[in-house]
């Protein structure tokens, strides 16, 4: 007679602890999103990550020749807040992690990271969506941009990543799509 009870209230106590945890849980995924690492695709550029390196940022499998660290990075948008912070892929401390781009008329700039994104006033930090796997800035008419564009370095096989506001055409440089998918390797999978 005893027993019965006992057990249903033991098992009331379990769902509780279950019912809690699984709350606890959905209320981490809302607060950060982890969005990956970004891959640029265009001609000539197949899908190479995109990193930070001195505070800017590159494309491409190694470091450009001048530079002083370098790091693959991931994503995160903190809070749903569009705004984008980086955390390096190995064990460097990065000195800036919000990602940024400069939007003024006429600017063809690298885009990079800032350590004080409240202070930039000339830069974008804000805005920043992944729309279907793409990285995309949604301007102030809510209108999707995409202005990237992969500009060669001293090194080969590395370019910077740059922000075309007005799509000013460069003979050297190429349109990117900055998305959040891996290249799939040739000659892997099924044969
Ligand atoms: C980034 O990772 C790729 C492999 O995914 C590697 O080839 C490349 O050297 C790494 N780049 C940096 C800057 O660590
Ligand atoms: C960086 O780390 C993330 C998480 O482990 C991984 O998904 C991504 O492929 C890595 N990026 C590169 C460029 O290797």
């Amino acid at each position: 007679m005893f027993l019965p009870i006992l057990s249903s209230a033991f098992a009331l106590a379990l769902f509780a602890i279950n019912a809690n945890s699984a709350a606890l849980s959905n209320r981490q995924a809302t607060t950060e999103t982890v969005l990956g690492s970004f891959y640029a695709y265009g001609e000539g550029v197949d899908g190479l990550p995109v990193f930070w390196s001195d505070e800017t940022a590159f494309i491409g499998l190694q470091p450009p020749e001048d530079s002083t660290t370098a790091a693959n990075v991931t994503f995160h948008d903190e809070s749903d807040s569009t705004t984008l912070t980086v955390t390096a892929n190995d064990t460097e401390t990065l000195s800036a992690t919000t990602f940024f781009v400069d939007n003024s008329a006429g600017a063809f700039e690298p885009a990079g990271f800032t350590s004080t994104p409240e202070s930039a006033d000339e830069l974008v930090t804000s805005g920043f969506i992944v729309f279907g796997n793409q990285l995309v800035l949604v301007d102030d008419t809510g209108a999707l941009e995409q202005l990237w564009w992969a500009v060669p370095t001293a090194t080969d096989g590395v370019w910077s990543l740059r922000w075309n506001v007005d799509t000013v055409t460069d003979d050297n440089a190429v349109p990117v799509v900055v998305k959040n998918v891996a290249p799939v390797p040739i000659g892997v999978g099924t044969s």
